[in-house]
């Protein structure tokens, strides 16, 4: 018997359900087209894990049932499904260089490039549960001299509805807390009207946040242009040409002063873009190139 063959054996006697190369390569078919994301044979015991809750939660008899259901009803399970699947993993001031970058060289930039409008719009595409916005949103606020009087605004967007409620929601339990210092813990989070170890977002940062759900991979309905676009951690999941369109597409959103921030293990080697590399995953625009 091949090696092959006694590893899915192996498998399925783990299992509660059937789970075959026909099943994995259909959904990773269908995650590949509407979200882009490739999923490699490693993801394989996690697609299982994710979906078996699914199947579980619907009443189905397997991933026989789970997949006809998927290719009957796309629009309807194809959210939850995507959700499913979809890896949420965040923290607040997550690649904190970022965030000082921020505030000791690109806000004063900004600051003076949009002294007559006063406006200020960045984008965190791919927001997970909020803690990055809610991270630029303190920045922001405290790096803006009189940031009162600018009109500062952050679209936090990603394609699973669930994690866009949770960071709407702005509750978060103390473990969640780690990278949030005391005094900042003291300026923006209150305890009030929460569960006992929560905290709650202040209003002053979810007034200047509009968070949405938005498939990275769709129209994007607005039109910019953005002083910064933080897509962190987000790229790793799609393949080169997803992530070269990605980054032109970026390119036409971003403001001519703009600088676009990826995450730590992603590059845009190979990308023909309007983006120079400046820092650790901290991209300029090129004004030749544009
Ligand atoms: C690992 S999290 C990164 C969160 C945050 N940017 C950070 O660095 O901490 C990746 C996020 O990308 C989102 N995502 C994946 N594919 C997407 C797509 N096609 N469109 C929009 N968001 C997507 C996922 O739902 C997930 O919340």
């Amino acid at each position: 018997m091949s090696s092959a063959a006694t590893a899915a054996i192996e498998r399925s006697s783990t299992h509660e359900y059937d789970f075959t190369d026909r099943h994995f390569n259909l959904l990773r078919e269908l995650v590949a087209r509407h979200a882009g994301i490739t999923l490699n044979d490693s993801k394989r015991e996690l697609v299982y894990g994710r979906l078996a809750r699914r199947i579980r939660a619907l009443g189905l008899r397997g991933f026989d049932d789970y997949c006809a259901l998927l290719e009957r009803d796309e629009g309807a399970e194809m959210g939850e499904f995507i959700n499913a699947i979809t890896t949420n993993l965040t923290a607040f001031f997550r690649e904190n260089h970022h965030f000082d970058f921020l505030a000791q060289t690109a806000i004063p930039e900004f600051v003076k490039a949009n002294a007559a409008s006063r406006r200020l719009r960045i984008w965190s595409a791919g927001c997970s549960t909020g803690e990055e916005p809610y991270s630029l949103a303190m920045t922001l606020l405290e790096s803006v001299p009189s940031a009162e009087r600018w009109d500062i605004r952050i679209l936090a967007t990603d394609i699973d509805s669930n994690v866009v409620a949770t960071a709407q929601a702005g509750v978060y339990g103390e473990n969640r807390l780690q990278g949030v210092s005391a005094a900042r813990r003291q300026q923006w989070f209150t305890k009030q009207d929460c569960a006992a170890g929560q905290f709650r977002v202040k209003p002053a940062l979810q007034e200047i946040i509009r968070f949405a759900p938005l498939n990275l991979m769709h129209e994007w309905p607005f039109k910019g242009p953005f002083d910064a676009i933080f897509c962190r951690n987000v790229l790793i999941y799609f393949d080169k040409p997803t992530q070269h369109r990605l980054f032109e597409r970026y390119g036409q959103m971003i403001a001519n002063h703009g600088y676009l921030f990826i995450g730590h293990s992603e590059s845009m080697f190979g990308a023909n873009t309007v983006f120079e590399l400046i820092g650790r995953t901290t991209y300029r625009v090129n004004r030749g190139a544009r």
